[in-house]
């Protein structure tokens, strides 16, 4: 048996969720952002012995990743390879009609971000990508070679949050005058030759995010699958939301309050120090829930 320790990428707040979404044997689930599998291992474990879970994922090597992680509980599982904008046609696939809960754990997992292939850490020199599905044809290359400074700036500043936008988008373009910037260590060297560290955080952290939030669309993808995911919920399943940054969090916050249903979760969910202190990834961390009427 596969143990939860080996899993690739380790999942947030799983025991939160888990309660939240009120898992139960015989259930039905639907894991939008499936990753290293470790929700949906969760999920099945506890729907055992009769639940069943189908997962998405836009990236294929999550998907392969998931199936082996999951291969334990083998018929009691689809995994779908699709982008979670589309959910209602991906779903319609299964012949499954509607869920008791629906789970969206943001963002990227820990499997694409330390691949350096990949291209979405600072900390690992790769090409500059960023794609979470290989069939997206925009790259960071192209964004950061390509982009006039007004573009650069505006994405940084509305999708980074970032209040040195400006004076970044600036270093790239005079840099790229000289020479194209073609690595991920490059653009982070840029950014720190004109950001100073912020505490703990490094200098290129948001002007990476922002970037990756760009190219895979993260927030119009949110938008569209919200609404579609709360029409293929059942009458008192749970919709569960694990959002990463601001502006997810507020995007969720909006949808949930619009919707009328009712809201499970009165404040944010926030992981527990222990967890933080085993996973820095899960500090920023934000679960809310509601349930259908
Ligand atoms: C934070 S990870 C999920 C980790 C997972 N819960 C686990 O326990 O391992 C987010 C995953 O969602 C996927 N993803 C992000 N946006 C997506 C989208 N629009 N459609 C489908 N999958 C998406 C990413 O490729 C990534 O694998």
């Amino acid at each position: 048996m596969l143990l939860e320790s080996k899993l690739l990428h380790k999942p947030v707040m799983v025991e939160e969720v888990i309660k939240l979404m009120d898992v139960k044997p015989g259930g039905f689930y639907l894991d939008c952002t499936l990753g290293g599998g470790g929700h949906s291992l969760a999920i099945l474990k506890h729907s055992s012995p009769n639940g069943y879970l189908v997962g998405i994922d836009r990236d294929p090597i999550a998907i392969s990743e998931a199936e082996n992680v999951l291969s334990e509980y083998k018929g009691r599982f689809t995994l779908i390879l699709g982008n979670f904008a589309n959910l209602s046609e991906l779903i319609s696939k299964t012949g499954i009609e509607r869920f008791d809960g629906i789970l969206f754990d943001l963002g990227i997992s820990s499997i694409q971000l330390e691949n350096s292939e990949r291209g979405f850490s600072f900390s690992n020199d790769g090409p500059l990508d960023m794609r979470m599905d290989p069939d997206i044809s925009l790259t960071a290359h192209q964004v950061i070679n390509t982009f006039s400074l007004e573009e650069l700036e505006s994405i940084f500043r509305n999708l980074g949050e970032e209040p040195f936008a400006h004076k970044i988008a600036d270093a790239i373009v005079a840099y790229r005058k000289k020479k194209e910037i073609s690595s991920t260590k490059e653009l982070a060297e840029i950014i720190s030759s004109v950001v100073k560290r912020r505490g703990k955080i490094h200098p290129a952290t948001r002007a990476f995010m922002a970037l990756r939030i760009y190219i895979n669309d993260e927030l119009g993808n949110l938008k569209k699958a919200l609404i579609q995911a709360l029409s293929l919920l059942k009458s008192k399943g749970r919709l569960c939301v694990i959002s990463y940054h601001s502006l997810e969090d507020r995007i969720v916050k909006n949808f949930f309050r619009e919707s009328r249903e009712r809201i499970i979760t009165k404040s944010v969910i926030k992981p527990s120090r222990e967890e933080i202190l085993n996973n820095r990834r899960a500090r920023s961390a934000r679960l809310r829930g509601l349930e259908k009427l």
